[in-house]
C-alpha cells in the first residue's frame, strides 16, 4: 500500500514513523514533510491548503490512502476533495470538521445533547458582546470562533481586559474571520487532560490520556503556544473519570454528530477539564493532538493502518486497542522567542543517537534540509520523547535526551510532567 501523509509536524512525524512500522505499507509519501519525515517519507513541497496540487499528487503517485493530519485542511474540506477524485482518505469531511473549524458550533451542539462543558453565549455583533460583559462574571473567557493556530483564546481577568479583547477579535479582527463571531465562556478550574479517540461514525475507540502544557514559559507562565511538552498516561485521568466520559462524552458526541447529519469519521480529540463539578469539554479538535500524538502514538501497539481502514469502512467495532503499560514524556525543544518572534536556521546536531537507543524518539516540527544539513526552520523545532516504565522515569529519561540534541538559541521548559509529582 501507498500512503500519503498531509502535515508537517511533529505529529505528522509521529503518524509517518508508526505508518512506517506497519506490515501493510509499501512506500510513504508526504506534503510538505520535514527534514524527520523525510527518514520515512518521499516528502513534496506542496502546502497542505493546495488541495488541487495534493489531489493531482495523490494521484501521480498512485496512493492508496492519505492520511491527513493538520486542522486547516481538514476544516477546508481536504477529505472531501479527495474523495471525490476516489481517493480513500482518512480524516472527517468538511462538514464534520466543523466540530473544530468553529467553536459556536461545537457550543450550540453541547448545549442540545447535554454534553458537560462551561456555559456560554455566542454573539456576532461586538456592541452586544461588550453590553453582555456588563454584567458578567470574571475572570472570563473570550473564544474567537475559527481557527487561530490555538491563540484565539482569551482569559480575561477584568472587564477592561474583556473589552479590550473583543475588540483585539470583533474589531481588529487579529484571527481574521475566524473572529467574526465570539463564544465568551465561563472560566472553570480544574486539571486539564487530553483524550484522542477513533472514530467511525458510529464507534469511538478512546486511546490512553495525555495531558498538555500550552504555556511557553515553566509554571504556566507566558504566552500560549501549540504546546510546550506532554506526558501520558494522565494520573488524574482516573477509571471514575473515564466511566463519567464514556457515559456522558464521548458516545454521545459521536451520536450528536450522526444525528445532526454530520457524521464524524477520524479522530476526535477531548480537551477536558476535570472540575469540582465534574469533567466538562473545553475544546473538541477534529486530529490527533500535536504534542500529544508524540506520546500517544508511541505507546499504540495496533498497526496504525488497520485502525484508519476501520475508521474509513466503518469496522472499528471489531478493533481492539492496545497500548503499552509504561509511560511517556514529551519535552519540546523551541527556538528562544517562540511563539513570537525567533531566529532559524541554525544547524542541528546529536539527532544519530536516537537511532541507536531504544524508547527514545526526536519528532522533527520546524526542521528543514540545508544541502546535507538540517537545520532549524520553525518556533517549535523538535519534540524530544522518551518512554519509561512510569511517568517519573520517562520524564528523567526525556529530560536526559532533550540534552543530546544541540542547535542556537534552543529553548524548552524544564518543568514538563512536574505535576505527576503531585497525583
Ligand atoms: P482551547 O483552545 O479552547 O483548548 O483553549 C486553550 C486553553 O485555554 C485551554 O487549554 C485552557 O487552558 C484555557 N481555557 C479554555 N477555555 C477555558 C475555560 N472555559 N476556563 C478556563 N480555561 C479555559
Ligand atoms: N496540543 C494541542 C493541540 O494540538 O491543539
Amino acid at each position: 500500500m501507498r500512503v500519503l501523509i498531509v502535515g508537517s509536524g511533529g505529529r505528522e512525524h509521529a503518524i509517518a514513523y508508526c505508518v512506517a512500522k506497519s506490515g501493510k505499507v509499501d512506500k510513504i509519501y508526504c506534503t510538505p514533510g520535514n527534514a524527520g519525515i523525510a527518514e520515512y517519507a518521499e516528502c513534496a513541497p506542496i502546502g497542505a491548503m493546495e488541495f488541487d496540487k495534493i489531489v493531482a499528487y495523490a494521484k501521480e503517485k498512485s496512493i492508496d490512502l492519505v492520511i491527513v493530519g493538520m486542522d486547516d485542511p481538514l476544516v477546508g474540506g481536504l477529505v472531501d476533495e479527495l474523495e471525490a477524485a476516489g481517493i480513500r482518505a482518512f480524516g472527517p469531511k468538511k462538514n464534520a470538521a466543523i466540530l473544530e473549524g468553529s467553536k459556536a458550533f461545537s457550543k450550540n451542539l453541547m448545549k442540545k445533547y447535554g454534553i458537560p462543558t462551561a456555559a456560554y453565549e455566542t454573539f456576532t455583533e461586538p456592541e452586544e458582546a461588550l453590553a453582555y460583559l456588563e454584567t458578567a462574571k470574571f475572570p472570563i473567557v473570550l473564544k474567537a470562533d475559527g481557527l487561530a493556530l490555538g491563540k484565539g483564546v482569551l482569559i480575561c481577568n477584568t472587564s477592561e481586559e474583556a473589552k479590550e479583547g473583543v475588540k483585539t477579535i470583533m474589531q481588529d479582527k487579529k484571527f481574521g474571520s475566524a473572529g467574526d463571531e465570539i463564544v465568551i465562556e465561563e472560566f472553570m478550574v480544574g486539571r486539564e487532560v487530553s483524550v484522542l479517540s477513533f472514530v467511525d461514525g458510529n464507534t469511538i475507540k478512546t486511546m490512553t490520556s495525555a495531558q498538555d502544557h500550552k504555556r511557553a514559559g515553566d509554571g504556566d507562565t507566558g504566552l500560549n503556544t501549540g504546546g510546550m511538552g506532554t506526558f501520558s498516561p494522565s494520573p488524574f485521568y482516573t477509571k471514575e473519570v473515564e466511566e463519567f466520559c464514556n457515559q456522558h462524552i464521548y458516545q454521545a458526541t459521536v451520536d450528536a454528530m450522526k444525528a445532526e447529519g454530520r457524521p464524524f469519521k477520524g479522530v476526535i480529540f477531548f480537551g477536558l477539564m476535570l472540575t469540582e463539578d465534574g469533567p466538562k469539554v473545553l475544546e473538541y479538535n477534529a486530529r490527533f493532538g500535536d504534542p500529544e500524538a508524540q506520546v500517544v502514538l508511541p505507546r499504540m501497539k495496533n498497526d496504525i493502518i488497520e485502525v484508519v481502514e476501520a475508521c474509513i469502512d466503518g469496522t472499528l467495532d471489531q478493533v481492539n486497542f492496545r497500548f503499552e503499560d509504561n509511560a511517556a514524556v514529551c519535552v519540546v525543544l523551541a527556538s528562544d522567542g517562540y511563539p513570537v518572534a525567533y531566529e532559524k536556521g541554525f544547524p542541528v546536531t546529536g539527532l544519530e543517537r536516537f537511532e541507536q537507543e531504544d524508547g527514545y524518539y526526536c519528532f522533527h516540527a520546524g526542521t528543514k534540509f540545508d544541502g546535507d544539513t538540517i537545520v532549524t526552520s520553525g518556533g517549535r523545532v523538535l519534540g524530544v520523547t522518551a518512554k519509561g516504565k512510569d511517568l517519573k522515569e520517562a520524564r528523567a529519561n526525556a529530560y536526559a535526551a532533550a540534552e543530546w540534541v544541540k542547535f542556537d538559541n534552543k529553548y524548552m521548559r524544564h518543568d514538563i510532567g512536574k505535576a505527576i509529582d503531585e497525583a
